[in-house]
């Protein structure tokens, strides 16, 4: 017999069927439990509630385990290339040599964004965060492709992934450019997919620019690192998007806009400047620490914690050692990392952060490395961005390969006020 759970309310039962995982992981579907009983359940934060069965990325939180497809995250972020991952990422399994040459050839393809969205950037102020810019320029990409909208064409949809992997790299580096009054450059498809992100970033029309292998390299660790972590925020409001049948573009720009947020993806801005301020206010780690104890929004340690990890977050260590090693490598010291290193030292033996089973996440460590290649502060999460575009299409693919998909629609407990009348405004 099936296992199911058994839940009792007035007297009355109810069995509930328990789904398993491929990991074992288990999960009662109360799918039914409505129409059978008139309850739902509540769940604000979904912090008990999972709102999919996925077969992309396994996580689990208290052993600190990241696979993509089943590869463990270390093992990818030391063999592989980014693109290559967002080929296993989108269609399930490694590519053959020939099978990623031809999906680099398509991304590539792609690299060059239409004249007249280059004139979008115009409209933008000098200070826009590169979050609105790309969020905005990415939903903007459906008006110049209304041929290739249909959510449910995958001819549509195949040409939609290689505009969005190939144009968002230029898309992040022109909001930077804007931002400093540079001349955009066109992408140069002899480079690599990062190579090139670089050149357009940081090379102008007056000079060669060669890209630095170090710096080449490690980025691209880094999108593997940022590429997919199954339901986040961000993840959830592509799927969310999606679910309405609203295009690519305009999902993946709502994804965008989740992600900026400080308490996603926009922690790794946060965390470079709460490390630069710690370092101007000359404050000592063991202050900033507690401080961040306060209960008080904004004074959290930014990076440090997460929804599933009760344990080290495997990107963290991942990224901890890589700047370390890029730092070496590229012959500079940084005081920032420094401060870092105190702060989890401290954090990590300190009894609020213990008990909360709060460790560094993705974030705590990454501002630094993407601070050492060069990258600026703003644009941060936009590095995230690019990375976890391979994930968000992933998962956007997902929901709408599974049969019987249904609109996203969670239900509420009303608690405002029962009925009563109108009264116009002059008897109010
Ligand atoms: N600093 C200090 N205290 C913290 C921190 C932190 N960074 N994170 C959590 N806590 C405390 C909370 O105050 C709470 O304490 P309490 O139980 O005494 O009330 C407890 O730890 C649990 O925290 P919640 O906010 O309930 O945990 P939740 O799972 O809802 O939030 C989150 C996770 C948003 C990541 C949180 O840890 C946080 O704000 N961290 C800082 C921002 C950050 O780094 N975000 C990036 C996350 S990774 C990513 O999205 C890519």
């Amino acid at each position: 017999m099936d296992p199911y759970a058994r839940l009792e309310v007035d007297g009355k039962q109810y069995e509930l069927p328990i789904v398993v995982g491929t990991e074992q992981e288990r999960a009662i579907d109360i799918t039914k439990l409505r129409g059978q009983s008139g309850l739902i359940t509540l769940d604000p934060g979904y912090k008990n509630t999972g709102s999919c069965e996925s077969a992309i990325t396994f996580l689990n939180g208290e052993q600190g385990i990241l696979r993509y497809r089943g590869y463990p995250i270390e093992e990818l972020a030391e063999g592989s290339s980014y693109l290559e991952v967002a080929y296993l990422l989108i269609r399930g399994e490694l590519p053959t040599r020939t099978q990623l040459d031809a999906w680099v050839e398509g991304v590539r393809y792609h690299t060059m964004v239409h004249e007249d969205l280059r004139q979008l950037y115009a409209a933008f102020p000098k200070a826009a965060h590169p979050m609105a810019t790309c969020s905005a320029v990415v939903a903007a990409l459906s008006t110049f492709y209304p041929e290739d909208l249909n959510p449910v064409d995958p001819a549509q949809v195949h040409a939609s992934i290689e505009r969005l992997l190939g144009k968002f790299p230029t898309i992040t580096a022109y909001s930077y450019k804007h931002s400093i009054g540079q001349p955009f450059l066109y992408p140069s498809n002899r480079l690599s997919y990062v190579e090139n992100f670089l050149r357009l970033m940081f090379g102008t029309p007056c000079e060669d620019y060669e890209p630095d292998p170090v710096v080449a390299r490690a980025l691209d660790m880094l999108l593997i690192l940022h590429a997919d972590h199954e339901q986040n925020c961000s993840t959830s409001t592509v799927r969310i998007a999606g679910s309405s049948r609203a295009n690519l573009f305009a999902s993946i720009s709502a994804g965008i806009s989740a992600l900026w947020g400080p308490r996603h993806g926009g922690a790794n801005q946060q965390v470079v400047e709460m490390l630069e301020a710690i370092d101007h206010e000359g404050l000592t780690g063991k202050q900033f620490v507690e401080q961040a104890k306060a209960h008080d929004d904004t004074s959290r340690l930014n990076g440090f914690g997460h929804r599933v990890y009760k344990n080290y977050d495997p990107r963290a260590r991942i990224i901890k050692q890589a700047a370390t090693d890029v730092l070496e490598r590229l012959g500079v010291t940084s005081r920032l990392l420094e401060i870092a290193v105190d702060l989890e030292r401290i954090a990590l033996s300190d009894e609020y952060f213990i008990e909360r089973k709060l460790y560094p996440n993705v974030d705590f460590y990454s501002g630094v490395i993407f601070k050492a290649l060069g990258i600026p502060t703003p644009s941060f999460t936009a590095m995230f961005a690019m990375g976890r575009m391979a994930g968000w299409i992933a998962q956007w693919l997902e929901y709408h390969q599974e049969p019987g998909n249904a609109i996203s629609r969670p239900r509420q407990i009303y608690t405002g006020p029962t009925e009563r009348r109108f009264v116009p405004i002059d008897e109010r």
